[in-house]
Protein backbone atom coordinates (compact mmCIF):
# COMPACT_ATOMS: atom_id res chain seq x y z
CA UNK A 1 0.00 0.00 0.00
CA UNK A 2 1.33 3.41 -1.19
CA UNK A 3 1.30 5.81 2.05
CA UNK A 4 -0.97 8.34 0.09
CA UNK A 5 -3.45 5.30 0.33
CA UNK A 6 -3.59 4.83 4.03
CA UNK A 7 -6.30 5.47 6.79
CA UNK A 8 -7.69 8.95 7.02
CA UNK A 9 -5.17 9.26 10.47
CA UNK A 10 -2.16 9.95 7.99
CA UNK A 11 -3.88 12.79 6.07
CA UNK A 12 -3.13 14.63 9.67
CA UNK A 13 -0.06 15.08 11.31
CA UNK A 14 1.62 17.61 13.40
CA UNK A 15 4.08 18.23 10.60
CA UNK A 16 3.15 19.02 6.35
CA UNK A 17 6.14 19.83 4.49
CA UNK A 18 5.45 20.63 0.85
CA UNK A 19 8.01 19.50 -0.81
CA UNK A 20 10.42 16.52 -0.92
CA UNK A 21 13.86 17.77 -2.00
CA UNK A 22 17.01 17.35 0.68
CA UNK A 23 15.43 20.73 2.44
CA UNK A 24 12.06 19.39 2.71
CA UNK A 25 13.08 15.32 3.61
CA UNK A 26 15.90 16.75 6.17
CA UNK A 27 13.08 18.88 7.43
CA UNK A 28 10.83 16.08 7.63
CA UNK A 29 13.29 13.53 9.05
CA UNK A 30 14.78 15.53 11.70
CA UNK A 31 11.20 16.97 13.18
CA UNK A 32 10.04 12.85 13.09
CA UNK A 33 13.57 12.18 14.92
CA UNK A 34 12.48 14.83 17.61
CA UNK A 35 8.89 12.86 18.05
CA UNK A 36 6.30 15.00 16.02
CA UNK A 37 3.96 13.52 13.41
CA UNK A 38 4.94 14.31 9.75
CA UNK A 39 4.26 13.94 6.48
CA UNK A 40 6.25 15.13 2.86
CA UNK A 41 4.31 15.89 -0.15
CA UNK A 42 5.86 15.86 -3.39
CA UNK A 43 5.16 13.77 -6.32
CA UNK A 44 8.59 12.77 -6.60
CA UNK A 45 9.96 12.84 -3.32
CA UNK A 46 14.21 12.57 -3.73
CA UNK A 47 14.24 14.51 -6.56
CA UNK A 48 14.46 18.73 -7.28
CA UNK A 49 17.65 20.80 -8.11
CA UNK A 50 19.89 18.25 -6.00
CA UNK A 51 19.21 15.50 -8.90
CA UNK A 52 21.47 18.39 -11.00
CA UNK A 53 23.67 19.79 -8.37
CA UNK A 54 26.86 18.60 -8.36
CA UNK A 55 27.49 18.49 -4.46
CA UNK A 56 30.56 21.01 -3.52
CA UNK A 57 30.08 22.23 0.01
CA UNK A 58 32.08 25.31 -0.22
CA UNK A 59 31.87 28.11 2.37
CA UNK A 60 35.66 29.27 1.88
CA UNK A 61 35.52 29.28 -2.21
CA UNK A 62 31.98 30.16 -2.80
CA UNK A 63 32.45 33.54 -0.57
CA UNK A 64 30.77 36.79 -1.76
CA UNK A 65 31.67 40.37 -0.26
CA UNK A 66 28.33 41.44 1.19
CA UNK A 67 27.26 37.41 1.75
CA UNK A 68 29.22 37.76 5.04
CA UNK A 69 26.10 36.49 7.43
CA UNK A 70 25.34 33.86 5.06
CA UNK A 71 29.39 32.69 5.59
CA UNK A 72 28.31 31.96 9.33
CA UNK A 73 25.88 29.80 8.47
CA UNK A 74 27.40 27.93 5.44
CA UNK A 75 30.40 26.96 7.99
CA UNK A 76 27.86 26.24 10.52
CA UNK A 77 26.55 23.95 8.44
CA UNK A 78 29.80 22.34 7.25
CA UNK A 79 31.09 21.99 10.43
CA UNK A 80 27.87 19.89 10.90
CA UNK A 81 28.39 17.64 7.79
CA UNK A 82 30.73 14.54 8.99
CA UNK A 83 28.27 13.90 12.18
CA UNK A 84 25.14 14.32 9.88
CA UNK A 85 26.29 11.97 7.97
CA UNK A 86 27.48 9.66 10.13
CA UNK A 87 23.86 9.72 11.70
CA UNK A 88 22.03 9.45 8.10
CA UNK A 89 24.43 6.97 6.71
CA UNK A 90 23.16 5.00 10.09
CA UNK A 91 19.99 5.68 10.09
CA UNK A 92 19.26 4.74 6.03
CA UNK A 93 21.80 2.16 6.01
CA UNK A 94 23.14 3.85 2.79
CA UNK A 95 26.20 5.94 1.70
CA UNK A 96 25.97 9.66 0.73
CA UNK A 97 29.35 9.74 -1.07
CA UNK A 98 30.88 12.53 0.95
CA UNK A 99 34.15 12.85 0.53
CA UNK A 100 36.89 15.38 2.53
CA UNK A 101 38.80 16.21 -0.47
CA UNK A 102 39.55 19.99 -0.23
CA UNK A 103 38.91 22.07 -2.90
CA UNK A 104 42.19 23.88 -5.25
CA UNK A 105 40.52 27.42 -6.86
CA UNK A 106 42.65 28.54 -9.83
CA UNK A 107 43.45 30.98 -12.06
CA UNK A 108 44.01 30.48 -15.82
CA UNK A 109 45.14 34.69 -16.28
CA UNK A 110 46.16 37.69 -15.20
CA UNK A 111 42.48 38.80 -14.50
CA UNK A 112 41.59 35.58 -13.00
CA UNK A 113 44.53 35.68 -11.14
CA UNK A 114 43.40 39.34 -9.70
CA UNK A 115 39.96 38.14 -8.97
CA UNK A 116 41.51 34.99 -6.57
CA UNK A 117 44.02 37.39 -4.66
CA UNK A 118 40.82 39.32 -4.11
CA UNK A 119 38.95 36.30 -2.69
CA UNK A 120 42.05 35.68 -0.78
CA UNK A 121 42.30 38.71 1.04
CA UNK A 122 37.83 38.76 2.00
CA UNK A 123 38.76 34.82 2.90
CA UNK A 124 41.95 36.02 4.91
CA UNK A 125 39.50 38.64 6.36
CA UNK A 126 37.08 36.62 7.56
CA UNK A 127 39.33 34.10 9.20
CA UNK A 128 39.07 31.63 6.90
CA UNK A 129 41.88 29.09 6.42
CA UNK A 130 42.93 29.12 2.41
CA UNK A 131 46.70 29.24 1.26
CA UNK A 132 48.05 30.90 -1.97
CA UNK A 133 50.27 28.85 -4.40
CA UNK A 134 51.98 29.56 -7.16
CA UNK A 135 51.27 27.61 -10.96
CA UNK A 136 53.75 25.10 -10.55
CA UNK A 137 52.22 24.18 -6.58
CA UNK A 138 49.01 24.26 -7.91
CA UNK A 139 49.86 21.26 -10.79
CA UNK A 140 51.59 19.38 -8.16
CA UNK A 141 48.80 18.91 -5.79
CA UNK A 142 46.55 18.06 -9.26
CA UNK A 143 48.97 17.15 -12.44
CA UNK A 144 46.13 17.61 -14.78
CA UNK A 145 46.09 21.29 -14.33
CA UNK A 146 46.89 23.39 -17.74
CA UNK A 147 50.63 24.11 -17.92
CA UNK A 148 49.28 28.05 -17.86
CA UNK A 149 48.08 27.82 -14.60
CA UNK A 150 49.18 31.42 -12.96
CA UNK A 151 48.71 30.15 -9.24
CA UNK A 152 45.51 29.51 -6.77
CA UNK A 153 44.02 29.20 -3.56
CA UNK A 154 44.16 25.73 -1.58
CA UNK A 155 41.20 25.35 0.96
CA UNK A 156 41.02 22.34 2.62
CA UNK A 157 38.05 22.62 4.20
CA UNK A 158 36.14 22.43 0.90
CA UNK A 159 34.63 19.50 0.29
CA UNK A 160 31.84 17.45 -1.25
CA UNK A 161 28.70 14.86 -0.92
CA UNK A 162 26.70 13.43 -3.72
CA UNK A 163 23.69 15.26 -3.96
CA UNK A 164 21.47 12.18 -5.22
CA UNK A 165 22.47 9.34 -2.77
CA UNK A 166 22.13 12.39 -0.31
CA UNK A 167 18.43 12.51 -1.44
CA UNK A 168 18.00 8.77 -1.66
CA UNK A 169 18.92 8.05 2.00
CA UNK A 170 17.36 11.01 3.06
CA UNK A 171 13.81 9.54 1.80
CA UNK A 172 14.99 5.90 3.61
CA UNK A 173 15.84 8.10 6.46
CA UNK A 174 12.41 9.48 6.74
CA UNK A 175 10.78 6.40 5.75
CA UNK A 176 12.76 4.90 8.48
CA UNK A 177 11.63 7.62 11.02
CA UNK A 178 7.57 6.98 10.10
CA UNK A 179 7.57 10.30 7.61
CA UNK A 180 4.19 9.67 5.66
CA UNK A 181 4.95 10.61 1.84
CA UNK A 182 2.30 11.71 -0.43
CA UNK A 183 3.45 10.95 -3.68
CA UNK A 184 0.57 14.09 -4.98
CA UNK A 185 1.13 17.77 -5.84
CA UNK A 186 -0.21 19.94 -4.07
CA UNK A 187 -2.65 22.06 -5.62
CA UNK A 188 -2.87 24.46 -2.93
CA UNK A 189 -2.54 26.23 0.63
CA UNK A 190 -5.58 25.93 2.80
CA UNK A 191 -5.94 28.50 5.06
CA UNK A 192 -8.88 28.65 7.41
CA UNK A 193 -9.18 32.13 9.57
CA UNK A 194 -5.82 32.93 10.15
CA UNK A 195 -3.89 29.83 10.03
CA UNK A 196 -2.43 27.86 7.43
CA UNK A 197 -4.25 24.70 7.61
CA UNK A 198 -2.43 22.77 5.57
CA UNK A 199 -2.99 21.84 1.23
CA UNK A 200 -5.38 20.25 -0.98
CA UNK A 201 -3.84 17.74 -3.27
CA UNK A 202 -5.21 18.10 -7.16
CA UNK A 203 -7.56 15.08 -6.38
CA UNK A 204 -9.19 17.29 -3.50
CA UNK A 205 -7.71 15.59 -0.96
CA UNK A 206 -6.40 17.81 1.72
CA UNK A 207 -3.91 17.06 4.21
CA UNK A 208 -4.20 18.91 7.23
CA UNK A 209 -1.36 19.52 9.99
CA UNK A 210 -0.83 21.70 13.02
CA UNK A 211 2.32 23.42 11.08
CA UNK A 212 2.95 23.64 7.41
CA UNK A 213 6.48 23.82 6.31
CA UNK A 214 6.85 24.84 2.88
CA UNK A 215 10.11 23.56 1.47
CA UNK A 216 9.38 23.56 -2.84
CA UNK A 217 12.70 25.52 -3.82
CA UNK A 218 11.94 27.60 -6.71
CA UNK A 219 8.58 26.24 -7.16
CA UNK A 220 7.57 28.11 -3.54
CA UNK A 221 6.36 31.29 -5.14
CA UNK A 222 3.93 29.53 -7.08
CA UNK A 223 1.64 27.70 -4.49
CA UNK A 224 -1.85 28.46 -5.29
CA UNK A 225 -3.85 30.34 -1.89
CA UNK A 226 -0.66 32.03 -0.23
CA UNK A 227 -1.72 35.10 1.08
CA UNK A 228 -0.28 37.27 -1.58
CA UNK A 229 2.14 39.42 1.58
CA UNK A 230 3.18 35.96 2.03
CA UNK A 231 5.00 34.44 -0.97
CA UNK A 232 8.33 34.16 -0.54
CA UNK A 233 10.73 35.81 -2.54
CA UNK A 234 12.43 33.28 -4.73
CA UNK A 235 12.66 33.15 -8.07
CA UNK A 236 14.69 29.77 -10.55
CA UNK A 237 17.86 30.68 -11.75
CA UNK A 238 19.20 27.97 -14.18
CA UNK A 239 22.00 26.06 -13.70
CA UNK A 240 23.34 23.16 -16.21
CA UNK A 241 25.66 20.47 -15.59
CA UNK A 242 27.90 18.19 -17.35
CA UNK A 243 28.54 13.90 -15.89
CA UNK A 244 31.79 12.52 -17.31
CA UNK A 245 33.10 9.53 -16.09
CA UNK A 246 37.02 8.70 -15.83
CA UNK A 247 37.79 5.01 -16.57
CA UNK A 248 40.01 3.37 -14.78
CA UNK A 249 43.33 3.85 -16.95
CA UNK A 250 42.77 8.42 -16.30
CA UNK A 251 42.19 7.45 -12.50
CA UNK A 252 42.88 9.64 -10.25
CA UNK A 253 42.33 11.76 -12.83
CA UNK A 254 41.71 14.89 -10.26
CA UNK A 255 42.17 13.92 -6.31
CA UNK A 256 39.66 17.12 -5.02
CA UNK A 257 37.68 20.10 -6.71
CA UNK A 258 39.25 21.96 -8.76
CA UNK A 259 37.25 25.42 -10.05
CA UNK A 260 38.61 29.09 -11.63
CA UNK A 261 37.04 31.56 -12.79
CA UNK A 262 37.26 32.11 -16.98
CA UNK A 263 37.02 34.84 -18.52
CA UNK A 264 34.28 35.89 -15.50
CA UNK A 265 32.39 32.38 -16.12
CA UNK A 266 32.63 30.27 -12.75
CA UNK A 267 33.74 25.99 -13.57
CA UNK A 268 34.33 23.56 -11.26
CA UNK A 269 35.23 20.26 -11.31
CA UNK A 270 34.08 17.48 -8.81
CA UNK A 271 35.53 14.21 -8.96
CA UNK A 272 33.72 11.78 -6.98
CA UNK A 273 34.92 8.11 -5.65
CA UNK A 274 32.90 5.84 -8.03
CA UNK A 275 34.57 7.75 -11.47
CA UNK A 276 32.09 10.40 -12.40
CA UNK A 277 33.12 13.49 -12.54
CA UNK A 278 30.96 16.43 -12.58
CA UNK A 279 31.37 19.69 -14.25
CA UNK A 280 29.28 22.77 -13.70
CA UNK A 281 27.52 25.43 -13.83
CA UNK A 282 25.51 28.06 -15.51
CA UNK A 283 23.86 30.54 -14.17
CA UNK A 284 20.82 31.81 -16.15
CA UNK A 285 17.84 33.58 -15.10
CA UNK A 286 15.37 32.30 -17.88
CA UNK A 287 12.46 32.00 -15.78
CA UNK A 288 11.55 27.83 -15.97
CA UNK A 289 13.27 26.78 -18.69
CA UNK A 290 15.12 23.78 -18.21
CA UNK A 291 16.19 23.37 -21.75
CA UNK A 292 20.13 22.01 -22.00
CA UNK A 293 21.46 24.05 -24.78
CA UNK A 294 24.48 23.53 -26.90
CA UNK A 295 25.79 26.82 -25.84
CA UNK A 296 25.49 26.14 -22.32
CA UNK A 297 27.39 22.36 -22.62
CA UNK A 298 30.17 24.03 -24.91
CA UNK A 299 30.52 26.90 -22.96
CA UNK A 300 30.98 24.49 -19.83
CA UNK A 301 33.47 22.32 -21.95
CA UNK A 302 35.12 25.19 -23.22
CA UNK A 303 36.03 26.61 -19.53
CA UNK A 304 36.85 23.05 -18.04
CA UNK A 305 39.39 21.91 -21.57
CA UNK A 306 41.11 25.09 -20.62
CA UNK A 307 41.34 24.24 -16.43
CA UNK A 308 41.87 20.87 -17.46
CA UNK A 309 42.71 19.14 -20.95
CA UNK A 310 42.70 16.12 -20.52
CA UNK A 311 39.15 16.37 -19.80
CA UNK A 312 37.90 16.18 -23.67
CA UNK A 313 39.35 12.23 -23.93
CA UNK A 314 36.44 11.27 -20.95
CA UNK A 315 33.32 9.99 -22.16
CA UNK A 316 30.19 12.49 -21.62
CA UNK A 317 27.49 10.48 -19.87
CA UNK A 318 24.82 13.33 -19.09
CA UNK A 319 23.74 16.65 -19.51
CA UNK A 320 21.18 18.25 -17.46
CA UNK A 321 19.59 21.75 -16.13
CA UNK A 322 18.18 22.58 -12.95
CA UNK A 323 16.56 25.35 -10.87
CA UNK A 324 18.17 26.83 -8.14
CA UNK A 325 15.95 28.62 -5.54
CA UNK A 326 17.47 32.26 -5.83
CA UNK A 327 16.42 34.93 -2.60
CA UNK A 328 16.92 38.65 -3.04
CA UNK A 329 20.16 38.25 -0.68
CA UNK A 330 21.51 35.03 -1.92
CA UNK A 331 20.56 33.63 1.63
CA UNK A 332 17.86 31.32 2.79
CA UNK A 333 14.31 31.74 4.53
CA UNK A 334 13.80 29.74 7.44
CA UNK A 335 11.32 29.62 10.19
CA UNK A 336 7.94 31.22 10.74
CA UNK A 337 6.44 33.22 8.11
CA UNK A 338 3.85 36.27 8.42
CA UNK A 339 0.87 33.70 8.34
CA UNK A 340 0.56 31.76 11.46
CA UNK A 341 1.19 28.07 11.07
CA UNK A 342 2.95 28.42 8.26
CA UNK A 343 6.79 27.93 8.16
CA UNK A 344 9.28 28.55 5.04
CA UNK A 345 12.10 26.67 4.15
CA UNK A 346 13.28 28.05 0.80
CA UNK A 347 15.37 30.16 -1.35
CA UNK A 348 18.92 28.11 -0.34
CA UNK A 349 20.04 28.99 -4.10
CA UNK A 350 23.62 27.99 -4.83
CA UNK A 351 24.01 26.64 -0.93
CA UNK A 352 21.00 23.59 -0.72
CA UNK A 353 23.13 20.59 -0.13
CA UNK A 354 25.74 22.73 1.97
CA UNK A 355 23.06 23.87 3.91
CA UNK A 356 21.09 20.82 4.42
CA UNK A 357 22.37 19.48 8.28
CA UNK A 358 22.12 23.11 9.52
CA UNK A 359 18.10 23.78 7.65
CA UNK A 360 16.96 20.27 9.72
CA UNK A 361 18.35 21.44 12.65
CA UNK A 362 16.80 24.61 13.15
CA UNK A 363 14.11 23.42 11.45
CA UNK A 364 13.18 21.03 13.90
CA UNK A 365 13.86 23.16 16.83
CA UNK A 366 11.52 25.83 15.46
CA UNK A 367 8.84 23.31 15.03
CA UNK A 368 9.27 21.27 17.91
CA UNK A 369 9.81 24.07 20.25
CA UNK A 370 8.73 27.71 18.55
CA UNK A 371 11.34 29.64 18.71
CA UNK A 372 14.11 29.87 15.83
CA UNK A 373 17.48 29.20 16.84
CA UNK A 374 19.64 32.64 17.50
CA UNK A 375 21.87 31.29 13.94
CA UNK A 376 19.02 31.27 12.22
CA UNK A 377 17.61 34.71 12.68
CA UNK A 378 19.17 36.77 10.34
CA UNK A 379 17.40 34.13 7.93
CA UNK A 380 13.66 34.71 9.07
CA UNK A 381 11.28 35.56 6.33
CA UNK A 382 9.94 38.60 7.86
CA UNK A 383 13.45 40.06 6.79
CA UNK A 384 11.89 40.87 3.07
CA UNK A 385 9.06 43.59 3.02
CA UNK A 386 5.98 41.86 1.61
CA UNK A 387 6.55 38.77 4.16
CA UNK A 388 6.79 41.96 6.92
CA UNK A 389 3.44 43.73 5.28
CA UNK A 390 1.68 40.70 6.01
CA UNK A 391 2.64 40.32 9.42
CA UNK A 392 1.52 43.56 9.76
CA UNK A 393 -1.83 42.69 7.86
CA UNK A 394 -2.53 39.48 10.25
CA UNK A 395 -4.80 40.03 13.29
CA UNK A 396 -2.92 40.42 16.79
N1 LIG B 1 27.04 26.02 -5.66
C1 LIG B 1 27.25 25.73 -7.00
C2 LIG B 1 26.28 26.29 -7.93
O1 LIG B 1 25.27 26.83 -7.52
O2 LIG B 1 26.49 26.20 -9.11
Amino acid sequence: MRPSEGTEDRRTTDVLVIGGGVIGLVTAWRAARRGLTVAVVDPEPGGGAARVAAGMLAAVTELHYGEETLLGLNLSSAARYPAFVAELEEAAGLGVGYRACGTLAVALDADDRAHLRELHALQTRCGLASEWLSGRDCRRLEPMLAPGVRGGLRVDGDHQVDPRRLAAALLVACERAGVVLHRALAERLSVAGDRARGVVLRDGTELTAGQTVLAAGSLSGRLAGLPPAVVPPVRPVKGQVLRLRIPAPYAPFLSRTVRAVVRGSHVYLVPRENGELVVGATSEELGWDTTVTAGGVYELLRDAHELVPGLTELPLTETLAGLRPGSPDNAPLLGPSALPGLHLATGHYRNGVLLTPVTGDVMAEVLTTGVLPDEARPFSPRRFPAVLSARQEQPA
